[in-house]
């Protein structure tokens, strides 16, 4: 079961020291929406829940959540800066995340943005959402033990269970590691990272935008974590935000 003096025990024993609320909930709509209603605080507030009862992702999908199985996680963050000059945020959001799950299993990768894939399947979504006055709210879904043949999941790699606990604290420990880099160094000093993990890297990929589809070599990101994208006349394109698949 989540339990929040576990994971505060565990922050403490990393000499995790800012101020934090964590609110465990057994079942709530969408831990987002909650951290989104939530009064403003001084603390990084986390909510984590054993389900969701409207689990949202990315382009107004749902987020499937089995209760007691998976990590439904949303984490609010202060930024002392304009929200404009945060672009690469959700690529830092899923480098975080991978640096707990690379000593799990090295052949992770991130599907840009921000999906965490195993051979292909999904195991981790994130959805990130902007509070307007530097406040962000982070949200993430990890597949941790369900036993479900469409995603992919912790346990169908290792077939080992996972404490949920230590894993949220592992990821509020390597978020607050990676955002800190990010605001002081910028997105430029995790390209080297990305490069090692872009599952997209020199594959044709489809991207599915508001507007329509636009389809090309996948050639990495920019400095703003823009996907950049040579189409068949070899016209290169700069993407900031799109749903991106392999093309068949
Ligand atoms: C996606 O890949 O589409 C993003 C999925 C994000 C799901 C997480 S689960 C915790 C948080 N609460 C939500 O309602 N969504 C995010």
């Amino acid at each position: 079961m989540l339990n929040e003096t576990v994971i505060l025990q565990h922050l403490n024993a990393a000499g995790f020291n800012k101020p934090i609320h964590i609110h465990v909930l057994e079942s709530v709509d969408s831990t987002n929406r909650f951290l989104k209603d939530l009064p403003a605080s001084n603390a990084i507030e986390v909510c984590c829940a054993e389900t969701q009862t409207s689990g949202r992702g990315r382009f107004g999908r749902s987020w499937d959540s089995p209760f007691g199985q998976n990590i439904y996680c949303s984490i609010r963050w202060h930024f002392d800066c304009d929200l404009s000059q945060l672009s690469g945020l959700s690529l830092v959001v899923s480098m975080a995340i991978l640096s707990i799950l690379q000593p799990i299993d090295n052949d992770i990768r991130i599907k840009w943005p921000n999906d965490l894939l195993w051979h292909g399947k999904k195991l981790c979504g994130c959805l990130i959402e902007s509070m307007g006055c530097s406040d962000v709210v982070i949200g993430i879904g990890l597949n941790v033990n369900a036993k479900n043949l469409h995603w992919g999941s912790l346990h169908e790699i290792t077939g080992q269970h996972f404490d949920r606990n230590t894993l949220i604290s592992q990821l509020l420990i390597q978020l607050d590691k990676h955002l800190k880099q990010f605001i002081m160094q910028g997105l430029t000093s995790f390209i080297s990272t990305w490069q090692q993990v872009d599952y997209l890297y020199g594959q044709w990929v489809v991207v599915s935008q508001p507007a329509g589809h636009l389809s090309g070599r996948a050639m990495g990101i920019d400095a703003l974590g823009q996907l950049r994208l040579t189409d068949e006349a070899g016209v290169m394109h700069y993407l900031a935000s799109g749903d991106t698949s392999l093309k068949v």
